[in-house]
């Protein structure tokens, strides 16, 4: 993208979470360092939070940004691959695998006193074992350093079984600052549809306040689901399990009310599989319930049935 046009573009809505964060990084010398988690749904404006707050602050601070990816493979440590290009001391470390030393390095990173240093791991619900194990690690620590860990992640897929639940559930509860992002309100989306002939109405009633799905709606001009928003609904619908598919699919085609056990029986879904199903879609919801024949139906059942 081209950088200009990510400068130029203002968030709105999110000058309390900038001003939180910027207080947090001003107070690490008094206050000593936090770890910052940031929640949301997709969309919701998690990357754009942190990518507009390191901006802001490029030159009081040390900023470190890496992200974790949905990859079918996963990468030991992916994040930090990313952080290595700008912090040229971890390629060593990540190359032998040496997990221990690049837990020191990365606190002596983030205890470096002339500037503080901020780390910030987006997208965690996708963090390998080696990344969890990383922020374990340095979240338990961060009072003691001049540096402010950020961890952001999507609301759904980090039940109470996740990985990171635990790992949050380790931090040390004074080091530990929560942020959850709302939704656009209906002011901010007029003013994301302003320069446009959108009905105003018809793209909070399509959108529900999600910023990427206004800013598609915006981008494609159209008030119906733009092709880029049903691509990501798309591929949420594949990752759920074959299983789970057919269910939705039977669903929204029965005219009437379905028994679980005639569920179970004609498909041999299990109850994981439509949990998974609800936690993959949960970002989408309001445009599913909408807009999805039968989608209504399928979320009260995947709602009732785990
Ligand atoms: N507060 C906001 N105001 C206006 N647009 C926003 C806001 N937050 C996010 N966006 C838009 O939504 C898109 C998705 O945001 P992103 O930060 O990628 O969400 P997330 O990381 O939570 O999935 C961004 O590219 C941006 O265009
Ligand atoms: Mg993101």
């Amino acid at each position: 993208m081209c950088g200009l046009g990510r400068l130029l573009r203002v968030l709105l809505e999110r000058d309390q979470e900038l001003k939180l964060l910027a207080d947090l990084l001003a107070g690490v010398g008094s206050s000593g360092g936090k770890v910052v988690l940031v929640r949301g749904e997709a969309g919701i404006g998690k990357s754009s939070l942190v990518e507009t707050f390191a901006r802001a602050h490029e030159d009081g601070a040390h900023m470190l940004l890496g992200s974790c990816d949905d990859l079918l493979t996963p990468q030991p440590l992916g994040p930090f691959w990313d952080i290595a290009r700008r912090e040229a001391s971890l390629f060593q470390l990540l190359e032998t695998g040496d997990l221990r030393a690049m837990m020191e390095t990365l606190l002596g990173l983030l205890s470096r006193k002339l500037r503080p240093t901020v780390l910030a791991i987006d997208d965690t619900q996708w963090a390998d074992e080696a990344t969890l194990d990383v922020i374990m690690f340095l979240g338990r620590r961060i009072a003691r350093t001049n540096g402010v860990l950020i961890i952001t992640y999507r609301d759904g897929p980090v039940d109470i079984d996740h990985p990171l639940r635990q790992v949050i559930g380790e931090l040390p509860p004074n080091s530990v600052v929560r942020v959850h992002l709302d939704r656009l309100s209906a002011e901010a989306v007029s003013t994301m549809v302003q320069d446009t002939d959108l009905d105003l109405d018809a793209v909070l009633s399509l959108t529900s306040g999600n910023p990427l799905f206004v800013a598609e709606v915006v981008a494609a001009g159209v008030d119906t689901v733009p092709l880029s928003v049903q691509d990501s609904v798309l591929a949420r619908a594949s990752k759920i399990t074959h299983g789970a598919r057919r269910v939705l699919e039977l669903v929204s085609v029965s005219p009437g009310d379905l028994e679980r056990s005639l569920i179970d029986e004609v498909l041999d879904a299990t109850q994981e599989e439509l949990a998974k199903f609800k936690d993959k879609m949960s970002p989408v919801y309001d445009w599913w319930l909408t807009k999805v024949p039968g989608g209504k139906k399928y979320i009260e059942f995947a709602e009732t049935h785990h």
